[in-house]
């Protein structure tokens, strides 16, 4: 099924209703996706990008019903990611001397995905390609997010095809923005934003300087995910700047596992005392029953996070290792933090804990607090004073 972005360009890429993970396992897509592939008729007829791999067949079958593939001049490949360009051999054996719009960059990772000689024209930022009434504009968009990435800008309809940057894993139909559940949208391109983008926050807030800069007029944006921004297309944008810059909500969030409720317990009354100095949202999670990517999302939207773990084995329970090491990653700015875990005998959690944080140079306020055993009331009074603290120390 294909459907009307405007009168020149229509949307023909897949709507996957069924994905529930992304990238491996490494991203949880509750609400399915899409991939978003675009055709434009002008005086020339371009393609933007196509859809994952699995879907190739299917999709140049449905491209096919929708245009004779001969009458495609140009194809853009703004990113090579497999999502966006697993179809690209099904659809180049049919039309094997197509031009491929992409950056230097891009014809690399396509080479590397596809092991293909097709003909690639390599664009910078600010090449020009005319095709008719309009003309599309290039803007590299390096590392939003893989070094291939780029944005294409269509004049006169003013259309940012923007590939990952603005999109959600989230799939509806129809697909504007004035016509879905803003609430479910905003949480999805939250996600999105807290997962795959916070590592490049710093280059997020210079591109989009850079392409403001260009003065050109957005009244769409159009992602390779998801919902396409027709209504009031700019708040994405503005959101992102917010996003991006050192992001913080009025929110503690604590996160733990626990074998048997000793640690569980220790978090429930250290939030207790935080609210004797903190007026904050306090949320809490058990690591081992949460989506961590959902995880993800609320620490990107904290301004201080409290990790626990039990002991075990010398170390700590894998759910909170595996965080741990996702959240190295996410290279959070601006946020306060502190470990806690009960403990048998040797004791090592907190530690652990503290020293991982530390590691990702995360500001670790105070030396955390474990405690032995299950917790008694004395120990659990111990647990609310350490929250109490913790809430003067992140001030
Ligand atoms: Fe970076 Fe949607 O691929």
């Amino acid at each position: 099924m294909t459907f009307k972005v405007n009168n020149k360009v229509t949307w023909v890429g897949k709507r996957d209703w069924e994905l529930t993970r992304f990238h491996g396992d490494e991203y949880s897509t509750n609400r399915g996706t899409s991939y978003n592939s675009y055709l434009i008729r002008d005086e020339k007829t371009v393609l933007i990008d196509t859809v994952w791999r699995p879907f190739a067949k299917e999709y140049v079958e449905n491209l096919k019903k929708e245009i004779d593939l001969n009458e495609i001049d140009y194809i853009i490949a703004n990113h090579g990611e497999v999502d966006h360009s697993g179809s690209l051999p099904e659809l180049m054996r049919e039309i094997p001397d197509t031009p491929i719009y992409c950056t230097a960059a891009a014809i690399k990772s396509l080479k590397g995905h596809y092991h293909e000689d097709w003909n690639f024209i390599e664009v910078k930022t600010g090449d020009e390609l005319e095709i008719g009434e309009n003309k599309l504009i290039f803007v590299e968009a390096k590392m939003l997010h893989w070094p291939d990435s780029m944005f294409t800008y269509m004049t006169n309809d003013n259309i940012l095809f923007s590939n990952d940057a603005f999109g959600q894993h989230y799939v509806a139909d129809p697909m504007f923005n004035d016509l879905v559940d803003n609430d479910e949208l905003y949480q999805e391109a939250t996600k999105y934003y807290a997962n795959i983008l916070t590592p490049f926050s710093p280059m997020v807030k210079r591109k989009i300087k850079e392409v403001l800069d260009f003065n050109l007029p957005v009244d769409i944006i159009a992602p390779a995910h998801g919902i396409i921004w027709r209504d009031n297309p700019t708040q994405i944008i503005e959101k992102y700047m917010e996003w991006a810059d050192n992001y913080q909500e009025n929110q503690i969030t604590i996160i733990y596992d626990s074998m048997w409720h000793c640690t569980r317990r220790m978090a429930e009354s250290i939030a207790e005392g935080i609210k004797e100095n903190d007026d904050a949202k306090i949320k809490i999670f058990n690591a081992a029953r949460a989506d961590k990517n959902d995880l993800i999302t609320e620490i990107f939207k904290s301004k201080a996070v409290l990790i626990g773990s039990s002991t075990i084995n010398n170390g700590i329970l894998h759910s909170i290792s595996g965080l741990l090491e996702m959240m190295k990653g996410m290279k959070f700015k601006n946020k306060k933090y502190a470990a806690f875990g009960s403990y048998g005998w040797s004791g090592e959690s907190v530690k652990i804990i503290n020293e991982e944080l530390k590691s990702a140079k995360y500001e670790v306020v105070n030396d955390g607090i474990k405690e032995l055993w299950n917790p008694d009331d004395e120990q659990l009074q111990r647990c609310r004073e350490f929250g109490a603290k913790f809430g003067k120390e992140i001030k």
